[in-house]
């Protein structure tokens, strides 16, 4: 088994480079089966486990796909659909696999896929999805294990509401929206950044959707949707990890590539910690001097504070002055990391929804494991600071969505490396 072995105490500096987002790269692949004629060469794809299991997922389709990794780019020619089913083990291994029923149904008219199941991170449900669908006009089955919907004579345009601003359910239902007859308007759909690059993309390829990234998004459905290429935003939520890396570390990084203005949470949340925060054009600096301070978060949809940062963000507050509390409202049960960071010496109540934090002047190195991806990042953060020796297993869930991670902190000074034993 593969585990990293962290040596804490270094103070972090110099440049580090995010790569293409994980959650726009994901949905981008996905709609890359509304594309006929050509082929689509998209740039800026990060090399993560996730983006192999939806390539996986396209390959079961009959889509011809190649991941050239050292340069980012990803060959996806889907003029030829060859079948509509997603089997199980994919399904299973990532959620976001049901991204591909929308263009099944847009461009095909049906789409057989495993339903997802349970995941350490709550329930999460996929109803929002399936109204979406059926409001566009699709008939939804569930039997055997599978979620079948079929559209017959096409998808139609329709007015959604979307009781919670769900980034799956808004990708899913943009995407067919795309391709069904006449006008479809989202009401409260989500407003992340991921969303408005999906919308970017399927603008590209000829569709006609407005409102992207606000709380109404209008589509005019297109005929016919052309493949095209693109390239893929940066992760925030990578930067955001490397920026508390470099709070936490005490130390002076410059995240090339960040767009600050994706990150307004995370930076007001730092600066209210007493870290230096420097935004430019290209990325943003990151400079700390001495302990952080306590400051409480609540994760909320976008623009928000990002469900996908807490875990990081309560590393940082293991290690600050005073008490913080952190609200997580949009999973219900993702606080996974909170054993781990107590093996390694945190002081952490839950009480439900709600963590509170009583800052340590230091943790210490010890044997823990990555319950899921972002859980596995604040384990690793925890590590860069503790005494001694933190040794990280079930590290395939980091390889999930941080592209290099091990690379890219010991260029910026951390005693970090994978073994395989
Ligand atoms: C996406 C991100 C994930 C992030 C999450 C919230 C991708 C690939 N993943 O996941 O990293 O943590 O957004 O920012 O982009 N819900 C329903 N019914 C539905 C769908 C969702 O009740 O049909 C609920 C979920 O149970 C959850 C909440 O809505 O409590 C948020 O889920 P959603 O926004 O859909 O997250 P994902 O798209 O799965």
């Amino acid at each position: 088994m593969e585990r990293l072995i962290i040596n804490g105490g270094n103070r972090l500096s110099g440049t580090v480079k995010i790569s293409g987002a994980k959650n726009a790269v994901l949905p981008i692949i996905a709609a890359t089966l509304l594309g006929q004629d050509k082929a689509t060469c998209l740039d800026e794809v990060p090399g993560l486990e996730d983006v192999k299991t939806i390539s996986d997922v396209l390959k079961t389709l009959g889509v011809h796909v190649q991941h050239d990794i050292e340069h980012h780019k990803l060959f996806v020619d889907a003029s030829n659909i060859q079948n509509v089913t997603a089997p199980y083990d994919l399904v299973r291994k990532m959620r976001a696999s049901f991204l591909i029923m929308g263009p099944l149904l847009a461009r095909l008219g049906k789409a057989k896929i495993s339903l997802p199941g349970g995941c350490a991170i709550g329930t999460r449900p996929i109803d929002l999805h399936l109204k979406g669908f059926e409001a566009l006009g699709a008939q939804i089955s569930i039997g055997h294990g599978d979620i079948t919907a079929i559209a017959p004579e096409g998808l139609k345009g329709a007015r959604i509401y979307l009781d919670f601003p769900s980034v799956g359910a808004t990708e899913n239902i943009l995407m067919a929206a795309s391709m069904a007859e006449g006008q479809t308007v989202i009401e409260n759909p989500a407003q992340e950044p991921e969303i408005v690059d999906l919308a970017n993309y399927l603008n590209i390829m000829g569709a006609n959707i407005r409102g992207a990234g606000t709380n109404v998004i209008k589509v005019e459905g297109a005929q016919k949707l052309i493949a095209h290429d693109y390239t893929i935003i940066p992760d925030r939520i990578e930067a955001g990890t490397y920026m508390i890396a470099a709070a936490m570390t005490r130390g002076d990084v410059y995240i090339a590539n960040a767009i600050s203005e994706h990150l307004k949470p995370v930076i007001a949340k730092l600066k209210e910690a007493g870290v230096e925060v420097i935004e430019d054009v290209d990325g943003i600096r990151v400079i700390c001097n001495s302990r952080p301070r306590c400051v409480d978060i609540k994760t909320l949809p976008y623009p928000g504070f990002p469900t996908d940062m807490q875990a990081q963000f309560m590393a940082m507050q293991t290690i600050s002055q005073g008490t913080s509390v952190v609200t997580e409202t949009v999973f219900e049960n993702r606080f996974m990391h909170v054993d781990e960071l107590r093996r390694m010496g945190a002081r952490i109540k839950i009480d439900g929804r709600t963590s509170i934090i009583e800052g340590q002047e230091k943790l210490t190195g010890c044997q823990v494991k990555a319950t899921d991806l972002r859980a596995g990042a604040a384990i690793v953060l925890a590590g860069l600071v503790a005494e001694g020796e933190t040794q990280v297993g079930y590290i395939h869930h980091i390889d999930r969505g941080y592209d290099n991670l091990v690379q890219k902190l010991v260029s910026i000074g951390a005693d970090i490396k994978r073994v395989d034993d």
